[in-house]
C-alpha cells in the first residue's frame, strides 16, 4: 500500500532521534547489516583524505542527531555548522557533543573510522576532535529558499547532507528544488559531499513510518547536474544483508562527490 508523505511537521512530531540511532546505527542496525554505514565511512574517509577538499567552514544539511559524517570531515574543516528542522534531533545530537550521559555510543563507529586512518586507538581523540569542530547546531528548511532563514551565513567550502532530502521531500520536483536550496548555502568551486538510499520507500522508527522518494541513481545524477554541479564521484552499493527488510526497504546504497560550477550555464 502507497505510504502517505511524511513531512517536516511529521518529523517535528513524531520523528525520535534516539530510536532512529538504536533501529539504524547499531551493530544490528538496518543500515548497519545492509552495508550502508560502513560503506559511507569508508567513501568519507577516502574523499577528505585525498586533501582536495577541505577549507574554512563545512555544513551537513539534515544531521538528525549522527555524527558518522563528521569523523573524516573534521580533520580537513575549521568550523563544521550541524543542521535539521527537528528540534528534537539538534537536542540529541548537542547532548552528545556535551557528553551528556546516556547518548547513543557510537564508539564502534569511531574505532572503525580511526582504523582506516592508520590508528584504532585514538578513537577518544578522534570524538573530541568532533566535539570542537561543530561549533554550530542550526534550525534548516530544506523546502526554503535559504534553508537557513532568517539567517544568512557566507556560502560554505563545503556541504554535507546525509539521507535527508530523499526524506524530506515528496517528489522528484521537490527533490530538485531543495537540491537548488542547499546548493545555494555552497560557494561556487565548492564541494557537496552526500549519500542516501536507492529504491527506498520508506523506513520505520518506533511504531512510525517515514515515507522516501524512491531514489535511481540515473536521476539522482542528472537532478546534480541540473542544480550546478559537475559530478567527480558516485558509487553504488547493493545492499548486503536483507534481514531488516521489516525496518527499510532499500536497495543500494550511493555516496557522490560533487564541485558547484563556478559558471552555471
Ligand atoms: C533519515 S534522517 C537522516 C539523519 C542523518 N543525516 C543520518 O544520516 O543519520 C532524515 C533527517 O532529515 C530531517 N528533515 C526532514 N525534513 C527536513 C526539512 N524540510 N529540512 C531539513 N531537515 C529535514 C529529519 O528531521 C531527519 O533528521
Amino acid at each position: 500500500m502507497a505510504l502517505d508523505f511524511t513531512g517536516k511537521e511529521d518529523y517535528q512530531k513524531d520523528f525520535d532521534p534516539r530510536a532512529h540511532l538504536d533501529i539504524q546505527y547499531t551493530p544490528e542496525g538496518a543500515l548497519v547489516t545492509g552495508g550502508y554505514l560502513s560503506f559511507m565511512l569508508k567513501n568519507l574517509f577516502t574523499t577528505f583524505a585525498s586533501g582536495a577538499i577541505r577549507g574554512d567552514t563545512l555544513i551537513d544539511i539534515g544531521s538528525g542527531a549522527s555524527i558518522y559524517q563528521f569523523l573524516s570531515a573534521c580533520e580537513f574543516f575549521r568550523e563544521i555548522i550541524a543542521s535539521d528542522y527537528s528540534d528534537r534531533c539538534l537536542q540529541e545530537l548537542e547532548k552528545w557533543l556535551k557528553k551528556v550521559r546516556g547518548t547513543f555510543d557510537w564508539s564502534s563507529t569511531v574505532k572503525f573510522v580511526c582504523e582506516l586512518e592508520g590508528d584504532r586507538e585514538k578513537w577518544t581523540e578522534k570524538e573530541e576532535r568532533v566535539r570542537t569542530t561543530v561549533t554550530r547546531l542550526l534550525k534548516c528548511d530544506v523546502t526554503k529558499s535559504n534553508p537557513l532563514e532568517p539567517l544568512t551565513l557566507p556560502q560554505a567550502d563545503c556541504l554535507l547532507s546525509f539521507l535527508c532530502l530523499q526524506s524530506a521531500c515528496m517528489d522528484p520536483e521537490s527533490f530538485c528544488s531543495a537540491l537548488r536550496n542547499i546548493t545555494s548555502l555552497l560557494k561556487p568551486g565548492g564541494y557537496l559531499v552526500t549519500g542516501g538510499v536507492l529504491g527506498a520507500s520508506r523506513y520505520k522508527v518506533g511504531q512510525k513510518v517515514f515515507s522516501n522518494i524512491v531514489l535511481e541513481k540515473d536521476f539522482l545524477e542528472s537532478a546534480i547536474c541540473d542544480a550546478g554541479y559537475v559530478v567527480e564521484r558516485l558509487d553504488v552499493l547493493p545492499r548486503v544483508d536483507m534481514t531488516a527488510l521489516h525496518v527499510t526497504d532499500f536497495k543500494a546504497s550511493f555516496f557522490l562527490v560533487a564541485r558547484k560550477q563556478t559558471v552555471v550555464k
